[in-house]
Order: C-alpha cells, then sequence, then structure tokens
C-alpha cells in the first residue's frame, strides 16, 4: 500500500505562509501523470501566463515547442528523454522543450539573459498550470544533441527544460520503488537566511 495522489500532494504542500500565492505552495513537481488529456483551453491558459513574463529588452526569446500525446512532436520529446526520465515522462500527456533565441532580433547582438529570461517564462508557466490544477515537472535530463537535431532546432536557440504537463496521477502506477521514493520524499528549501543577504554573508532581516 502507498500514499494516494491526494495524500501525496499534502504531503508536497509548502507550509502556509500567510500572503503567498496559493500556487506557490502547492506547486510541486510529480512524476506520476494521470492518464487525462489537458484541455486546449488550459494549454492556452498556461502559454498565455508564459508569453506575459518579463524579458531583457522585452526581446521575449522564448519558444515552446509542444506535443501533445500521440502527436508525432510528443514521440519525438519522449525519444530524447534521458536516464530515469525516461521511465515516466512519456506517461505525460504533454511534452513541452524549451528553447530561447540567443541573439537579440533589432540588431543581432548576444543576448546573455536569453536563457535566463525563458526560466521566467517557464516559471509563470508552471505557476499558472499549477492554479488550474495542472502539474508540471521541468527535466534537463534529455539527450541535447538529440533534441536539437530530430526537432530541427536552430544553433541560434539555446535549449532549455523539457517539460511535462499534466494531472497528477497516482503514485502507485510509477514504474519502480526508485520513482516511488521520490514521488513520496518530503520537498526541502533552503531558509531564507541563506538566500536574501543584506550585505555578503549577512542575512537580511526580514519580517
Ligand atoms: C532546470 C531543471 C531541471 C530539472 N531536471 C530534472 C530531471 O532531469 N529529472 C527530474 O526528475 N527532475 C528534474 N527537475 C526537478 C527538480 O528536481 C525539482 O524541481 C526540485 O527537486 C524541487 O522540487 P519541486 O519542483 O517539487 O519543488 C529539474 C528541475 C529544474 C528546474
Amino acid at each position: 500500500m502507498t500514499l494516494s495522489a491526494i495524500e501525496v500532494n499534502g504531503l508536497k504542500q509548502a507550509p502556509a505562509a500567510e500572503g503567498v500565492l496559493p500556487a506557490v505552495l502547492g506547486r510541486w513537481s510529480p512524476r506520476a501523470f494521470a492518464d487525462r488529456d489537458v484541455s486546449r483551453a488550459d494549454l492556452a491558459r498556461v502559454f498565455e501566463a508564459a508569453r506575459w513574463a518579463a524579458s531583457s529588452s522585452n526581446e521575449q526569446p522564448w519558444r515552446f515547442l509542444v506535443g501533445e500525446r500521440h502527436s508525432e512532436t510528443h514521440g519525438k520529446l519522449a525519444s530524447v528523454l534521458a536516464g530515469f526520465n525516461k521511465a515516466w515522462a512519456p506517461h505525460a500527456p504533454v511534452l513541452i522543450l524549451g528553447a530561447a533565441s540567443t541573439r537579440f532580433s533589432h540588431n543581432g547582438s548576444s543576448n546573455s539573459y536569453a536563457l535566463y529570461d525563458l526560466g521566467a517564462a517557464t516559471g509563470y508557466l508552471q505557476l499558472q498550470a499549477a492554479a488550474l490544477g495542472l502539474s508540471t515537472h521541468q527535466m534537463a535530463g534529455y539527450d541535447h544533441d538529440a533534441a536539437r537535431q530530430v526537432l530541427e532546432i536552430p544553433e541560434d536557440y539555446a535549449l532549455g527544460a523539457l517539460v511535462a504537463l499534466g494531472y497528477q496521477g497516482e503514485p502507485a502506477t510509477l514504474a519502480n520503488e526508485q520513482l516511488l521514493s521520490r514521488e513520496l520524499a518530503p520537498r526541502t528549501r533552503k531558509p531564507l537566511s541563506e538566500l536574501v543577504l543584506s550585505a555578503w554573508g549577512t542575512p537580511a532581516e526580514l519580517g
């Protein structure tokens, strides 16, 4: 007997922090995905949220390749997954690959904030998904060269994370014990005192 999806969801919830957005506290990265499609309307909502992220010079360098289950793009994205990601991520009904243009469109100069901006947009996507009751899981574990090749991504686009999107599934559907134990592990974070400083090495005094 393992925990149900609802029980795990409770376990993964960040501790209540007054005034923090519910989607921030409730978002976490499952590996079990339900056998349930995501509506096109909800897909549009998560990308709309990503669209409104801030970016350097408002370049909006991000591009998202999206593959819904049974599509050629989903198959291609699943085929480039690496290591243990191969055991769970192909079951997600939507796979998304983020890429970012590394050159500014107005003058062709190098945009060293391209991946930073893609990360911000992906964060918006994740939070919008959480607000809609959807789950996301980012992955760096994929064959980047193969992805560039099979998805025909131009050289001047840097590759970001591959994102699994769908509804959280039952932990018991995971393929092995390693995946199950990760699904049930508590979420941990560094303390704010380590992350927010008033001078280098000095924790900022916060609320
Ligand atoms: C850029 C990035 C790459 C990641 N790569 C993987 C991956 O390849 N496989 C995986 O299972 N999880 C991956 N993760 C998920 C992280 O392990 C996870 O977000 C982290 O442990 C925090 O857990 P939480 O998202 O549930 O809060 C990745 C996350 C990010 C942001």
